[in-house]
């Protein structure tokens, strides 16, 4: 088989240079109204202080009329009026919503479902990322952009499509077909070698012919594992291969202008994004609320550490956020007052250099009319304006921040190709669920005021004092050897149940579980025993847990905490190893929040990881520059909190001395000369 190493070129530094300070602004929708209220809008840009417009991310139906002719009139016009009034452009090619005539002139282009559906128009984002036809007309739209505009004064950033992969994750077609069958070739060094790394021994899927090989279309029974894993693999790498080919031919025009195209880091779980953060010279991330959820301003941190950890500790793009309400969830809930404040600064805190929302007006028609926007349908009357225009001056006061970074001693292993696998039919629970498990821990951390970064399972481990899997069922035997690199050299790491069983074909480990991971752990297991829906169990310090029990026999590892009832009553529930100069601690089920907080805490203590004794709901990050730090307190608490320090407070001016009280909902930003 042919390996297929993540290339890690280090990455363009290339923050925009026509930017300065932090940026403020969102999507510019100026073809949705008539072209009378444009200075209107610009006017009103520059009152809430904005700094920079992302035009024509869905504009291909008015800028190419029909194959190859063009109206650029009304968007010069647009560029010129953001332009004059000093407001940088952040120009998108239009490419992730083909026009009707395209999508009539190419049907072929239209993307099909694993059940033989052809997707239709009057949407978005109908088109097959294989579909020759689709990958000429976005190249050729690109082209024509690059030429008008490349040399604008205003060009500031290129804005790549808009999410790839969020919404057609995969197209089934038959040109998909074909792909696919091209990238195994490349991938395998033969049928032979296909057939044993896919295990088709097994119910009589043995394949004689390339041919005969398809997407995991529909079927009976749950398609081989391995065949999905790979499908999901060239799938996402069919995007990424149309944002390559875009991206090269803007550089070929304009190689100064930085380029981007906005993930969802937390929120496309399709997208590998480790493969594509070294291909964009500015991370961007997209990111919503879940409105109902409880505390989601926990979810919202987290996607942003992730971001930053994508960008490997540069300063990234928020590019997307709502003022309040979204329209797509089931109920949308609105943002209360000061919410869209915390939100943005929390953005910032993690390393944000920018504050970018959906959208600049809310828009009259559409699907998307009630999503909530910097100027709302009620105008300048309105609560949300005054918010966003507050807003604006924050930002403004905050430019010192400027390329500041953000630290962590802790990092969460995140690996996508591990939740594709874990996910798939047919697991020992279905209670064990990727996004769950990260959230809790690193829910757990946020409370204890523990700022992390998240690597990929393969990364250089040894800046952090501790590292956590919360589950890391795919680990390939390279996967293995980092991690015992790491703590033979004096790392801690913590490691969570079902992490280490199968390598990159979703095969298990020979020898039994924790596979790869049995070495660094000192213990191995006999049998998994998951546990009924709901059902609950206890360890013998009376911390509770959930969804997983299991037979652990250690191999080296000391005892720390027994199951005191379940299937394995008695049986060691939590060790600890010592390998060289570092430990390795595993936990054998789910605890509870709050036994998992306490587990954390013990874990972080012997690692030597300071924790904020803040209250729960107090966010506190810090932001490094050379001569200066900038600590951040979000009080998310409905009552006041007093943190132990002072410095000057970038908001207000105000100078806090030996200690900072923040009213409730309340933020500071606090510079400390260092
Ligand atoms: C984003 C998308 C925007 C808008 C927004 C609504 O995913 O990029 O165009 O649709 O969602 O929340």
């Amino acid at each position: 088989m042919s390996s297929e190493p993540i290339s890690r070129p280090r990455p363009r530094s290339a923050w925009p240079g026509r930017l300065t300070g932090l940026a403020f602004g969102g999507d510019y929708n100026p073809e949705q109204w008539p072209e009378q209220l444009w200075p209107e809008d610009i006017a009103l840009m520059r009152q809430a202080g904005v700094t920079m417009a992302t035009l024509g991310v869905f504009s291909w139906a008015c800028l190419e009329t029909s194959e190859g002719v063009y109206d650029f009139g009304w968007f010069d016009r647009a560029v010129e009026l953001l332009h004059a009034a000093g407001i940088a452009l952040c120009l998108a090619t239009p490419t992730a919503s083909p026009p009707p005539w395209f999508s009539h002139q190419y049907p072929e282009s239209l993307p099909v479902t694993a059940e033989g559906v052809t997707l239709g128009l009057g949407s978005r984002e109908a088109f097959c990322p294989s579909s020759p036809a689709y990958r000429a007309a976005a190249l050729r739209i690109t082209g024509e952009l690059a030429a008008r505009y490349g040399s604008h004064p205003g060009l500031t950033l290129w804005h790549v499509n808009n999410e790839y992969g969020a919404h057609v994750q995969a197209c089934y077609c038959e040109v998909s077909a074909e792909a696919f069958r091209v990238w195994l070739r490349r991938r395998y060094a033969g049928l032979g070698a296909l057939n044993d790394a896919w295990g088709t021994a097994f119910w009589s899927q043995r394949y004689q012919e390339w041919e005969h090989i398809t997407p995991p279309r529909a079927s009976p029974m749950p398609v081989n594992p391995a065949q999905q894993l790979d499908w999901k693999r060239f799938s996402a790498e069919q995007h990424l291969e149309c944002f390559r080919a875009e991206r090269d031919l803007l550089r070929s025009v304009t190689p100064e202008v930085p380029i981007t195209t906005n993930f969802m880091t937390t929120a496309c779980p399709n997208i590998d994004y480790w493969r594509w953060a070294d291909e964009v010279d500015v991370v961007s991330n997209d990111h919503y609320l879940t409105g109902e959820q409880q505390d989601n301003q926990i979810g919202l941190a987290m996607s942003a550490d992730l971001t930053r950890s994508l960008a490997r500790g540069r300063p990234w793009m928020l590019m997307e956020h709502s003022t309040g309400a979204v329209n797509w969830q089931p109920r949308n809930i609105a943002k209360l007052p000061g919410e869209m404040r915390r939100n943005s600064l929390s953005h910032v805190a993690r390393g944000s250099d920018s504050v970018m929302f959906f959208q600049w007006r809310a828009s009259r028609s559409g699907a998307e009319k009630f999503h909530s926007a910097m100027l709302p349908h009620g105008g300048t009357q309105t609560r949300k304006w005054h918010e966003v225009a507050e807003l604006g001056t924050d930002i403004a006061a905050l430019s010192a921040l400027q390329g500041s970074t953000v630290n962590a001693d802790v990092a969460i292993v995140w690996d996508w190709e591990s939740a594709w696998a874990l996910e798939l039919e047919y697991r020992p629970s279905v209670d064990v669920r990727f996004l769950e498990q990260m959230s809790s821990y690193y829910g757990a951390f946020w409370r204890s005021g523990v700022t992390v970064d998240f690597v990929s399972p393969d990364a250089d481990l040894s800046p952090y004092k501790l590292v956590v899997l919360p589950t890391l069922y795919l680990a390939s035997a390279q996967t293995g050897q980092n991690l015992t690199s790491y703590v033979e050299g004096g790392g801690h790491l913590l490691v969570s149940f079902f992490s280490g069983i199968v390598d990159e074909h979703d095969a298990v480990h020979p020898g039994g579980y924790p596979g790869a991971l049995r070495n660094v752990l000192g213990l191995w297991v006999d049998e998994f025993h998951p546990l009924a829906h709901a059902e609950g169990i206890v360890l013998d310090d009376g911390s509770e847990a959930s969804v997983w029990s299991e037979a652990v026999l250690p191999e080296g590892a000391e005892v720390i905490r027994r199951f005191a009832t379940g299937p394995d009553a008695g049986e060691p529930a939590l060790t600890r190893h010592r390998l060289g100069q570092g430990l390795a601690w595993y936990v054998a089920t789910k605890p509870d929040p709050d036994s998992l907080r306490a587990l954390l805490s013990t874990v972080a203590e012997a690692a030597g990881v300071a924790q904020s004794g803040s209250p729960d709901r107090v966010e506190i990050v810090r932001r490094w520059a050379v001569d200066a730090s900038y600590v951040f307190v979000i009080n998310h608490e409905a009552r006041p909190t007093t943190v132990p320090f002072g410095g000057t407070d970038l908001l207000t001016g105000q100078e806090h001395v030996g200690s900072t009280t923040v009213a409730p909902g309340e933020v500071v930003v606090l510079r400390q000369p260092v």
